[in-house]
């Protein structure tokens, strides 16, 4: 059984973990691999300082499978608006899990405040925008050959839901 939490210090380590996994796929993030393990600790340490939403998919043994967050941007003028991001590892997906972090996740971002929540997509990423477009995010642009990974260009979408 999978549970959804809002992480604690206790998950950084396997959150580190699994970011990796999703990063090393190369074909969901905008990153190759995670950042440094103290980076990610300050980054989530600051998150549950500020109350700003980031849920974890739990495992029975503890190990963190999947996460969902929307952190802040800093200029005043878009500060009531988040920016998205979430990842599932491989054999956890098309479970629903994506769905139940969402909920809790945009529930919070609500909660807290943020009147707007966005996010980038690329454009191969099938699973992902489903997703979104179920949870009422629509398409707000679209950055051509915004992405290049191992040679091969691909357009990233950009996406907004208002509350
Ligand atoms: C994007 C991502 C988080 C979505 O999570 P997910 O759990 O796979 O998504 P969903 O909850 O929507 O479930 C996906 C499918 O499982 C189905 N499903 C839902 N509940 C289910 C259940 N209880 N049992 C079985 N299948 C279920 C859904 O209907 C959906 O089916 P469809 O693909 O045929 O429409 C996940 O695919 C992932 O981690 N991808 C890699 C990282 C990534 O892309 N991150 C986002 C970058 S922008």
């Amino acid at each position: 059984m999978i549970d959804i939490v809002p992480i604690s210090p206790g998950h950084i380590d396997s959150f580190h973990q699994t970011l990796d996994v999703v990063a090393r796929e190369r074909r969901y993030l905008a990153f190759f691999e995670a950042p440094p393990l103290e980076t990610t600790r300050a980054f989530v340490l600051d998150m549950i300082g500020h109350g700003y939403p980031q849920f974890v998919a739990v495992a029975d043994s503890g190990d963190v499978v999947g996460w969902c967050d929307v952190t802040p941007k800093s200029l005043p003028i878009y500060a009531h608006a988040g920016v998205l991001g979430m990842g599932l590892l491989p054999q956890f997906r098309h479970q629903g899990l994506g769905t139940r972090l969402m909920r809790q996740v945009l529930d919070a971002a609500h909660a807290f405040g943020f009147s707007r929540v966005e996010l980038s997509v690329r454009q191969n990423n099938e699973n992902a925008i489903a997703l979104y477009r179920r949870f009422g995010f629509v398409t707000e642009g679209f950055q051509r050959n915004a992405c290049k990974v191992d040679g091969e260009y691909e357009n990233l979408i950009l996406m907004g839901l208002l509350f």
